[in-house]
This record gives C-alpha cells, structure tokens and sequence, in this order.
C-alpha cells in the first residue's frame, strides 16, 4: 500500500479556495492559528494534508504545495451550513469558550457533524499508508479518532485541540457529551495546550465513559495522564502551542520591513503612541473590551487623542454566523463612536480594517507598535501575543495580555488583565504606555527569551515525540 507517512488532518486545509469576480479561482492563505502554526512545521515534510478547500461543492485534484499533498474533503452547501457554521462555530465554539455566547444544541447540526466526520475519517484512510502517523486538529473533527481507528487499526493517532477544553460543568451541558468523550479516545495520544484542559478531559474520560484512568497531575509536556480502554492505552497531555519564532524575528529586521513600520508611523501623524489589535473579528477575542477601555481613558483625559492611535486590524470570520453579525455592528458602532468624539478631519483615533493585511505588512505593524493590545475573553493560546513579541528585537514595545489566554500562563513579563474587569484593562493600558524605558525593556528581553526558546518546531516535536513513544508506528517529522 502506497500513501503518506505523516497525515495532518484538520478542517481546513492551508489554503482557501476563492473565486475572483471573473469566475476564475486561486488558492490564498486559511485564516486563523491554526494554519499559521502547521504550516511552518509541515513544509517540506512530504506530508500529506486532509482539509476543505474552504468553498462549498467543490472537489479540487489533490495539489502539491511547498512538497505537501493537499487532499480535499469536500462540504455541501448544506453541511457548511450545519457542520461548520451550526454544530463546530454556534455549538462547540462558545461552548468551550466558557458560553461567552449562548451555545444552540440543534439535533441536525450534530447529525451533519458525525456524517462530515466520517467523511475526514474516510479520507484520512485512503491517504495514510501502512503504519502511518495521523495528526487530528481541533474542535471541529473530534469524533475522527475513533471513526478512523476502526477503519484502520495500524495507524498512529493523535490529536490536538486548538482551543481552550471547557470546565467539566460546561461540558456536561453538551448532549452529545459521552459521543464526544469516546470519538477522542480513539486516539493514542490527545493534547491541550494547558495540564487545566487536559485534567478536565481525564475526569470527563472516568465520568462519561467509564474508563479507569491516572490521578496525579499533568505537566507542561511533562506527566502525561493515561486512559485505560480495553487493551489500549490512551495518553493526555498539555503541549502549548507556538510560531516560527525564528522566522518572525528575522523577517522583522529586515530592512524592507523596517522601512514599511516607519513609513506605517508617519501615515499614522507620528503619534506618540502607537496601540495596536490583530484579531480574527471573533466575540472571544474582547475588541469591544480594549475599545471600552479607551474610550473611557480618553473621556478621562489620561490619553490624548492628539497622541495616541489604535490600529484595529480584524480579519473577517465565521460572516454567516448571527453573533458574528451582530458582533460586527456592535464593534463598529464603538470604533464610529470613539472617532465621532475625538477624531479632527484627516486625524482619526482609531483606524480599523475589516481585511486581512499580507504577512510582511501586518509584521510591519507589529514593529511599529508601541502597545500590543491582546485581550481575549477566552483564548485557548493566542498566537498574535507570541508574534508581536518575536518583532521586537529592538525590546522597545509591550504587550498587554489578557489572563484568559493560554499565552499568560507563559508571558508572565506581560502587562497582564482581567478583561471582566475594565479598570484592569485600563491600569495595564496606562502602564504600558507610562512605564519606564529600562524596565520596558527589561520585560520584552524575559519575553522574548521564552517565546524564542519555545516555537512551534519544539511543540510538534514534544507533541510527536510523546505519540511517538507508544508501542504503534513512529513518527515521520521525527526522522526528518
Ligand atoms: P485564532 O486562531 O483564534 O484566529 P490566534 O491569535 O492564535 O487566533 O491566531 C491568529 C493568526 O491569524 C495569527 O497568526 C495572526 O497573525 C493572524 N491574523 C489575525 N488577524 C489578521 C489580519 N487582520 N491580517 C492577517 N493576519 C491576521
Ligand atoms: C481558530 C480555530 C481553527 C480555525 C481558525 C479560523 O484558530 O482553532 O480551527 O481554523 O480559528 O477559523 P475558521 O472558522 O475560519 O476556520
């Protein structure tokens, strides 16, 4: 049997197909962390990747790109509407992330996620040659573990969850709870990003499905917990994610892009300071927070709209979804409001694009920030953190960090908050803003030296490595 050794399999592949105004198509980059973390780890492995092309009814020919095999699973128009849009972004995604909105428990949207499921399990066994590793991505495709090891026992599984796993009493409001529970079981090893998550998981594991399981506790890459099922042991782990730190920190001192973050500083009125957000436009991610925030700081007078410019940079997402709709209107009404009370003709406050921006421009914005503003609700890592600290070689930024990222319990240096309480928010705001050079620079060298020394390539390994350890297959990106 021919196939590929090292499988990643996530609902998106790497690139989305679009469809220009002419009727032609091209590919373009996925959005979100997901693929900017596996993308880097997976080129030139030779490795295959099972994803949707991110268009409904549409089978492209499997594709080559940067030496990986793109294999797509396509979705009808229906199934997006059920099994991405219903089911993984209006049930799963608020559900784990602590019902920051109101999780719909819907009988047919759970219908077409098993059915979709299948089909990524379905694929996944055509791809993967004998004694394959398989690597499963995230919420949406949590019943595949379970579905592709009874196609294909001699497989390798892991899996991986990109989001924050739930509190066990936020989870047990699932109906599909126990389904869940068993379809992740299926693999040999399943990570989170913190031991929280992963714990939560081992009690669920003991609870629902009734399998004897460790008690001591997790560690970071360090203790995993195990799960007895039958004759196969399970392993639990917590593998924080990361980025191409190396890259970033690279690309940022280029002189193209320095260039760029200057010229950024002077089409902006050189302001004193310059804040800035990167988000997915995702209710999680607490846009309308740091706005409040400033808006309050300048009603105040602690911030001089003559001094001070946000970039709002919010890539579209999830468009069909109702609180996305609604969380759209609400931010821009905010960003509308905040320029109708301090903006002059030519002189706004707060400069918001509703766009993706190209790589080397958005790192062009990391550097020339003095203020990263990262202030998620919930976020299961948040990558943005990470990249802004890797643009500042100079040391001269700061970051203000929500403790309801994975990234806190890391970038402890960080000007961290309570975005449940706004005056946290502000206090940090200020801090940044204020704080002396010394110590500025002080807290980015501490940040920098942990988010140089943990990048992506060491989370995949720790992460293949500890799967790689069970008595089944190796791992391919091990041996590379
Ligand atoms: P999530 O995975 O929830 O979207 P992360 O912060 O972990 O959140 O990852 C987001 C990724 O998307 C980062 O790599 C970030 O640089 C990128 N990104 C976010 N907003 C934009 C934007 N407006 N333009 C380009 N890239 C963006
Ligand atoms: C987060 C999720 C990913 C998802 C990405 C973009 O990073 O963890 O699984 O791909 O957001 O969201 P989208 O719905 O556009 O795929």
């Amino acid at each position: 049997m021919t196939g590929s050794d090292f499988v990643v399999v996530a609902n998106r592949l790497p690139v989305d197909l679009e469809t220009l105004p002419d009727g032609s198509t091209r590919w373009k980059r996925s959005p979100g962390g997901l693929v900017t973390a596996l993308e880097p780890i997976l080129r030139g492995t030779q490795g295959a990747w099972v994803g949707w092309p991110g268009v409904p009814d549409v089978e492209p020919e499997p594709l080559i790109e940067d030496g990986v095999e793109l294999h797509s699973v396509p979705l009808s128009a229906q199934e997006v509407s059920d099994y991405y849009e219903g089911f993984s972004n209006a049930t799963l995604w608020p559900l784990y992330h602590d019902v920051i909105v109101k999780p719909e428990y819907d009988r047919k949207w759970w219908s077409a996620y098993v059915e979709v499921n299948r089909r990524f399990a379905e694929a996944t066994a055509k791809v993967a040659a004998d004694r394959a590793t398989v690597w499963i991505q995230d919420y949406q495709l949590q019943l595949v573990p379970k579905m592709l090891r009874m196609l294909r026992p001699d497989l390798t599984i892991g899996f991986f969850l990109h989001i924050p796993f739930p509190p066990v009493e936020l989870f047990m409001q699932l109906p599909w709870r126990t389904e869940i529970v068993e379809g992740l079981l299926g693999a040999d090893l399943i990570g989170f990003h913190l031991p929280g998550g992963a714990q939560n998981f081992l009690y669920l594991a003991r609870r629902l499905a009734g399998q004897s399981t460790s008690r001591g506790s997790i560690g970071v890459r360090s203790k995993l917990g195990v799960v007895q099922v039958g004759f196969r042991t399970v392993r639990v782990g917590a593998f924080p994610i990361s980025i191409d730190s190396g890259q970033l920190d690279e690309a940022s001192k280029s002189k193209s892009i320095r260039d760029r973050a200057k010229q950024i500083r002077k089409d902006l009125g050189s302001p004193k300071h310059i804040m800035l957000g990167v988000d997915r436009l995702d209710y999680t991610k607490g846009i309308d927070v740091r706005l409040n925030a400033l808006r309050e700081l300048l009603d105040e007078k602690r911030v001089d709209p003559e001094e001070t410019a946000l970039v709002q940079l919010a890539t579209p997402s999830r468009e069909r979804v109702d609180s996305y709709v609604k969380m759209r209107g609400d931010i821009e009404q905010q960003v509308g409001r905040i320029n109708g009370e301090y903006a002059r003709v030519g002189h706004p406050v707060v400069h918001y694009l509703h766009r993706p921006v190209p790589r080397d421009e958005l790192i062009a914005f990391f550097v020339a920030a003095d203020v990263m503003l990262v202030t998620p609700l919930r976020d299961g890592m948040n990558l943005v953190a990470k990249e802004y600290v890797a643009c500042h070689s100079d040391l001269d930024g700061a970051l203000v960090l929500s403790e309801f990222t994975g990234a806190a319990a890391e970038l402890r240096q960080a000007y961290l908050c309570n975005p449940h309480d706004l005056d946290s928010v502000k206090d940090a705001m200020m801090s940044a803003i204020d704080q002396d050079r010394e110590t500025r620079r002080r807290l980015m060298r501490a940040l920098r030296r942990q988010v140089l020394t943990h990048d992506v390539d060491r989370w995949a390994k720790s992460f293949l490595s500890a799967l790689g350890n069970g008595e089944v297959g190796g791992s391919a990106l091990m041996s590379e």
